[in-house]
């Protein structure tokens, strides 16, 4: 059943994800559904969002709360404009996402798991993004940013002010 918290839009790219999988499979598109949930509500995920997720998807809300608490790419508070996720994992450990962070820390004032006071950034941590033959990297939006140096990110950075 439909829930008037999510607009027809939502519900239509649902159903899309959903007729990718075989008939009764509809839990297959899960994640797919949160994603579309998550952009339509500015990034994040509330109870209500993902109890309408689950009543569409004939699922236990359960399901849909160990889906979304599983993923990092899932937010449960609300985030910046921007949310960059840096990956600290070994590849780009090994590749300098430490003077990486150091500099975003610095740079934007905040650390991992904060966003900035106006409201336009929210840094996080994440294990790999699968893109280590490019680390160091980093995500803005789920967009990918690889081969990282202190003088890309201001490039970037700057960009996006
Ligand atoms: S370790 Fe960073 S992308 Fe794989």
């Amino acid at each position: 059943m439909r829930n008037p918290l999510l607009p027809d839009d939502v519900y239509a790219a649902i159903d899309k994800a959903v007729a990718k999988y075989p008939v009764g499979q509809q839990r297959s598109a899960t994640k797919a559904a949160l994603m579309l949930v998550q952009r339509f509500n500015k990034g994040y995920l509330t109870t209500p969002l993902m109890d309408a997720v689950a009543e569409y998807l004939l699922l236990p809300p359960i399901a849909v709360y160990e889906v979304a608490s599983f993923y990092t790419l899932f937010e449960s508070e609300p985030v910046g404009v921007y949310k960059i996720s840096l990956c600290t994992n070994v590849s780009c450990y090994l590749r300098g996402c430490e003077d990486i962070k150091d500099y975003l820390f610095k740079r934007l004032q905040i650390k991992f798991g904060e966003t900035t006071e106006d409201k336009r950034f929210t840094l996080k941590e994440v294990e790999c993004l699968a893109a280590c033959t490019q680390a160091p990297a980093m995500q803005i939006n789920g967009d990918y940013h690889e081969n990282l140096t202190l003088e890309s990110i201001e490039k970037i950075l700057a960009e996006l002010e």
